[in-house]
């Protein structure tokens, strides 16, 4: 059955990406349709930590940096918005992150990573030892100092993928979950549509945004944006009262404190795995880091463990544009580790697209879709 009704977009994957574009699309005025074959946001957004880590996970300038940056100022008036419409809150709060030093050479790491910062006017400060156990007086006496970055915040990434959602229902998106697009319709060269499961949806604009599966359904068009999981488990733990107040951040462990008591452990990193089965290897290994953090965490109560599959790509950039030959194919994919951080960026510039503007003051070209195009993944082969 071939559905009549004409979107001003489909898009496909219904992560924190995808019901992001459709937010801001909505935002805007336009009718999109938001597609998942599952329920929404239950891939790799339900498995993030949440933070907002711009300062504290990039560290080189570049067009990446002025990216995540400019994403991460978006989240207080996105906070105010998502809540006057769907109630919900996203859980954004700013209360520092501590990336803290345990040799001598990731104190020297770290102090350049502050001249850096400051270089390009951002706020970040060493603490001794003594400040940040006066700050944390639950942290390891071990360690050796650390960064503080008072700019990365937080939130509660499963509420904010599915607020994204629930805002651009508000704004009269239509949505379907358990819709498995199969196939992209193309009709006279231009992209018509997509096929589905269940029916054929039209509309001469598409966003592929389904993480790490984006590019099995661009293969069709000849489109080489290669997408390969990685794989990151966690664990949560209550305490009857806040072990932590600032996000801390080390080799390979990252406590974030949640509301209530509540404490997100993450996150291992595994290459090429599909499987999100949670592994006793991966949880031991996060404790033993994680204790060596904060050594009292041993008393808190177990909550749950859980994983997800972070799409990254060749470069470790997402895949952003437009296809040069199937106008109105776009590709919003490949988040990596940041995809939380940089959801309102790309909502924003995927609805800049369709409104036909551009964002002067941020280049987007590093993103570009077709960068790949001509590597042979046999030849180059993903990272091992
Ligand atoms: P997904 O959430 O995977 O969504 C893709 C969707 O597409 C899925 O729902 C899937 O069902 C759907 N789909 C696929 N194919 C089809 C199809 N053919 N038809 C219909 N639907 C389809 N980022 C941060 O910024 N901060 C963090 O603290 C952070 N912590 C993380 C911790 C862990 C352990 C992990 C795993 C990731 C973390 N990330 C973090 C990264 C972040 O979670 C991802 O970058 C982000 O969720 C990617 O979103 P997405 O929408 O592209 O992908
Ligand atoms: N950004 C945190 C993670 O991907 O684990």
């Amino acid at each position: 059955m071939t559905k009549s009704k004409f979107w001003d977009a489909i898009i496909v994957g219904g992560g924190v990406i995808g019901s992001s574009i459709a937010y801001y699309m909505s935002a805007r005025g336009m009718k999109v349709v938001l597609i998942d074959r599952d329920r929404f946001g239950q891939q790799a957004s339900i498995a993030a930590a949440g933070m907002l880590a711009a300062q504290a996970e990039i560290n080189e300038a570049g067009p990446f940096f002025d990216l995540a940056r400019t994403s991460r100022a978006l989240f207080p008036p996105l906070a105010r918005d998502l809540q006057a419409l769907t109630g919900m809150d996203i859980g954004f709060t700013r209360k520092g992150l501590l990336r803290v030093g345990i040799t001598s050479a990731d104190v020297e790491a770290l102090q350049q990573t502050i001249a850096f910062q400051h270089s390009v006017g951002e706020q970040a400060e060493w603490l001794s030892t003594e400040q940040v156990i006066q700050r944390e007086p639950e942290i390891s006496r071990e360690l050796r100092g650390a960064m503080l970055v008072e700019g990365d915040g937080q939130v509660d990434a499963p509420v904010l993928s599915i607020a994204y959602a629930k805002a651009a229902v508000a704004l009269g998106a239509d949505i379907k979950e358990f819709t498995e697009v199969r196939s992209l319709l193309i009709e006279h060269g231009r992209i018509a549509g997509v096929i589905t499961s269940e029916e054929v949806l039209r509309s001469d604009r598409v966003i592929i945004a389904s993480g790490i599966w984006s590019g099995a359904l661009l293969e069709q068009v000849r489109l080489n944006c290669p997408i390969y999981p990685v794989k990151g488990e966690c664990f949560s733990v209550l305490t009857d009262k806040p072990l932590i107040s600032s996000t801390i951040f080390s080799h390979g462990c990252y406590l974030v404190p949640k509301k209530g008591g509540r404490i997100i452990v993450g996150a291992t990193s595994k290459l090429h795995s599909y499987d999100r089965k949670v592994t006793l290897g991966g949880i031991s290994t996060l404790l033993e880091a994680a204790k060596k953090l904060v050594p009292s965490i041993v008393n808190a109560e177990w909550e749950k463990a859980w994983s997800g599959l972070r799409p990254q790509t060749l470069d470790g950039l997402p895949y952003l544009g437009e296809h040069e030959t199937y106008k109105g194919l776009y590709v919003a994919a490949g988040h990596y580790r940041n995809g939380i951080l940089l959801s309102p960026i790309t909502g924003k510039c995927v609805a800049d697209w369709a409104e036909g503007k551009s964002k002067k003051h941020l280049s987007l070209e590093p993103y570009r879709i077709h960068r790949h195009q001509h590597i042979s993944q046999e030849k180059v082969g993903f990272p091992t």
